[in-house]
């Protein structure tokens, strides 16, 4: 008997999690099955309760639904706290615990797969939505000597600033945000994509001499094709990376979560770009 696993979302008929989640089990021998969950708008909580009775033992949770996981948990992981949003649901003795392991799969992408160490580094923050605020504490921890977030909203940019700056000042990273006119000029070692513009092919605001050629430009998106955001930064002479890696690295790390086993996210997240590549 395997233990069950799955991801809930709506829509989630295209998400690769199940591919991820299957490839590492084959990797690391663990007896885990995962599936595919299209949890009904207004209904996801008796869903999930329903995969719990079933004998279920986790779930990732995508769009729509970050924040019904949040409020459903019985207990949160101090990351799923700092994001006020959860991706991973473990099902346990001690009730649901939720926990979010977006933050740390880009971390992960950033400094394993793409080699960039943060340590030191001067990164951008664009956005300051859910997956901005996901990935703050995760970067802190890797010691930046500075983060700045810039916001089309410099309202929310400035909340999340307000919000994180005790973190900030323990880390002893320099902290600040606003309107991308307000913000520390220059070129960046890292500059983040936390926007949904490249949902709808929006590029968002951030000056040109953000972008120089020892930049790394990550786009939290991906797809087939560059996004508008990395074709930007490439005419500009930055690198520029999509969001793939994070898509996998947060995969592990669920995997981590509920199985205390850590796949290679390495591995991979190569054949997934094959694929991606074959598909285009
Ligand atoms: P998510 O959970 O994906 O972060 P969200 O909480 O709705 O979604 O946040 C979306 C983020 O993308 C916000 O930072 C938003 O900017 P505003 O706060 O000004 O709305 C940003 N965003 C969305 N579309 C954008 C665009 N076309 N250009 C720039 N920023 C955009």
């Amino acid at each position: 008997m395997k233990d069950r696993y799955a991801v809930i979302g709506n829509p989630v008929e295209h998400s690769k999690s199940p591919w991820i989640h299957a490839r590492f089990a084959v990797q690391t021998g663990e007896p885990v099955e995962y599936g595919r969950m299209l949890g009904p708008l207004g209904g996801f909580e008796p869903e999930v309760r329903r995969f719990i009775a079933s004998g279920g033992r986790g779930l990732n949770v995508t769009v729509p639904f970050k924040l019904e996981a949040h409020a459903l948990a019985d207990s949160l992981s101090p990351r799923a706290a700092a994001a006020g949003a959860v991706n991973t649901l473990a099902f346990g003795p001690d009730g649901v615990r939720g926990d979010n392991t977006d933050g740390v799969g880009l971390v992960r992408d950033i400094e394993v797969n793409l080699g960039v160490s943060l340590k030191g580094a001067r990164i951008l923050l664009l956005g300051a939505g859910g997956a901005a605020r996901g990935v703050v504490l995760p970067i802190f921890e890797r010691a930046p000597a500075a983060l700045t977030i810039v916001n089309r909203t410099a309202a929310k940019a400035d909340q999340l600033v307000d919000q994180f700056a005790p973190n900030a000042a323990e880390a002893g990273v320099r902290f600040s945000g606003g309107s991308a006119a307000s913000v520390e000029g220059g070129a960046y070692d890292v500059i983040v994509n936390a926007t949904a513009g490249s949902l709808d092919a929006a590029l968002p605001e951030c000056d040109d001499s953000a972008f120089g050629p020892a930049t790394l430009a990550y786009d939290m998106m991906y797809g087939a094709q560059p996004t508008v955001f990395m074709q930007h930064a490439s005419r500009l002479g930055a690198r520029a990376a999509d969001g793939l890696g994070m898509l996998v690295e947060q995969a592990a790390e669920s995997f981590f979560v509920w199985r205390g086993v850590r796949p290679d996210g390495g591995a991979v997240l190569r054949e997934l770009r094959q694929s991606l590549a074959a598909k285009a």
